[in-house]
């Protein structure tokens, strides 16, 4: 029905993240059949993919960048907790950076 992705954001070789401590990883997300979306699939699947990060791979931070036309995907991160940090230019696209902290991390 669809893919969730954790990615280690620094070890990523070609530095899309940007520079980012260790313990910072990022999740990919896609529900490839329209008819299953906005039926609580997608929270079910980042909120695994979120304790996978924070509990498995011991992340501090995880990144988000929905494309910044993806208005859909904007608010769904939002009530999961996510911040938005602000908008990153990756070639012909515009995305925009969200974060979510772990509760116990200490980062600010
Ligand atoms: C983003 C995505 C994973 C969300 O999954 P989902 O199963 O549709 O979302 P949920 O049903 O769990 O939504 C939970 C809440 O998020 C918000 N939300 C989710 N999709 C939304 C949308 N398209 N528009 C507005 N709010 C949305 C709503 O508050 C929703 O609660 P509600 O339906 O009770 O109002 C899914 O839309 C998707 O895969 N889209 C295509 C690929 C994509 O854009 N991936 C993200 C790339 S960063």
């Amino acid at each position: 029905m669809g893919v969730v992705v954790v990615l280690d954001a620094a070890a990523d070789p070609a530095g899309y993240w940007g520079e980012v401590s260790l313990g910072t990883c990022a999740i990919d997300i896609w529900i490839a059949d329209a008819a299953q979306l906005r039926k609580g699939y997608g929270t079910v699947m980042i909120e695994n993919a979120i304790d996978r990060c924070f509990h498995v791979h011991s992340a501090h931070t995880i990144l988000i960048d929905p494309l910044a036309e993806n208005e859909g995907a904007i608010s769904f991160y939002p009530h999961l907790g996510f911040d938005v940090i602000g908008p990153r230019t990756f070639g012909a696209d515009e995305c925009l950076f969200l974060e979510l902290r772990r509760p116990d991390s200490g980062c600010d």
